[in-house]
């Protein structure tokens, strides 16, 4: 017999029976569901050590794992996660706007904000309507669906809010970004009834067409391209300057002063404070950086999945952790 075809249970060293109780308290069984999150690259995400907590807070029997799935290998990866009855999907860069073709309904978060960052998966039931996954035990699933959802708009207001304490309605904003995150990002403050939103990004063209899409979506809201003159209430970076050590400011200052600006937030989460958070505190400016828009995003992600309440809290703890090694 060869090392290869020993029992497994019976290898030196392999506890095979011994329960280890994992992060949910329960051990991972056959009854164990799955979520997770597709990206590439993945390696660095947050996402499991936050979901995994929420889950365990909750007391479920799931677990949430990481993917680096290739472009090409979307569509697939999505249809293999519903054959094998996943409860739900999370889809970060580059796969947000991919997804809007290959989901099979969408929701109308998805729709208005037009990119999908979560998906969950229903079956069909008795009386012909759609129930979430995560309400039916796997053996009576069969016709299923994935559905698409966007949970990253509602979670820059709500950051915003929560961190900086800023009423968005009415506010002066300068907002640095017009690619995936910046387009979202910007028609949801205006959406929101910011006041005055100057757009402004590296490929001006960008800024034009996307002040263009708010000006016929969202007529109240005073939509401008380039550096606004005065004060303003708030920064918002959505550019991904401020990833690298290295990088600099994203806005030229020739054309803005951080003195004139009240706040400043920065989607960037990793590092907790970006060349521009520290020139913006430094200015004396409030600050805040991307970590609770990544914490509400995959919070309502949850909600969405399990239909209750996620353990906010719980999960905000365990990404600073994750993150800064608080
Ligand atoms: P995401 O999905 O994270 O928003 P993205 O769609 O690639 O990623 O958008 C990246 C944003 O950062 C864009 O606004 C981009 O500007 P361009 O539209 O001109 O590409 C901005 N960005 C990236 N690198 C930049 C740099 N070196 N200087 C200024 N802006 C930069």
């Amino acid at each position: 017999m060869n090392k290869n075809s020993f029992p497994l249970a019976r290898r030196p060293g392999l506890h095979y029976n011994r329960r280890v109780p994992d992060s949910a308290g329960s051990s991972i069984n056959a009854t164990t569901r799955l979520c997770a999150v597709y990206g590439h690259p993945i390696k660095h995400s947050a996402s499991p050590a936050m979901h995994n907590a929420g889950l365990a807070a909750l007391g479920l029997n799931w677990r949430y794992l990481a993917f680096d799935v290739a472009p090409g290998e979307l569509r697939a990866a999505i249809a293999g996660a519903k054959a094998m009855k996943f409860i739900g999907l999370n889809l970060t860069v580059p796969h947000k706007l991919l997804a809007l073709d290959l989901v099979d309904e969408l929701d109308a978060t998805a729709k208005t904000w037009g990119a999908v960052n979560t998906i969950r998966f229903e079956t069909r039931v008795a009386d012909g309507g759609w129930r979430p996954l995560a309400e039916v035990a796997t053996d009576d699933a069969n016709e299923l669906r994935a559905v698409g959802f966007n949970t990253d708009a509602d979670a820059v207001v709500r950051a915003i809010g929560e961190d900086l304490k800023l009423e968005l309605r009415g506010a002066r904003v300068l907002f640095l970004g017009a690619g995936g995150a910046g387009r979202v990002g910007a028609l949801r403050l205006a959406a929101e009834g910011v006041g005055e939103l100057a757009l402004v990004n590296r490929t001006a063209s960008k800024a034009v067409e996307l002040a263009k899409e708010i000006r016929q979506r969202f007529p109240m809201c005073g939509v401008s391209v380039g550096y606004p003159a005065g004060k303003v209430d708030l920064v918002v970076n959505a550019t991904s300057l401020g990833l690298k050590p290295d990088d600099g400011l994203p806005f030229d200052q020739n054309q803005f002063a951080l003195t004139d600006a009240g706040a400043v937030f920065d989607m960037i989460y990793r590092p907790a404070e970006t060349p521009l958070l520290r020139a913006a505190r430094l200015a004396g400016c409030r600050i805040a950086n991307g970590l609770g828009m990544l914490l509400h995003q995959g919070a309502r992600a949850l909600e969405i999945w399990c239909g209750q309440p996620a353990p906010v809290a719980v999960m905000r703890c365990v990404l600073e952790e994750n993150i800064y090694g608080k």
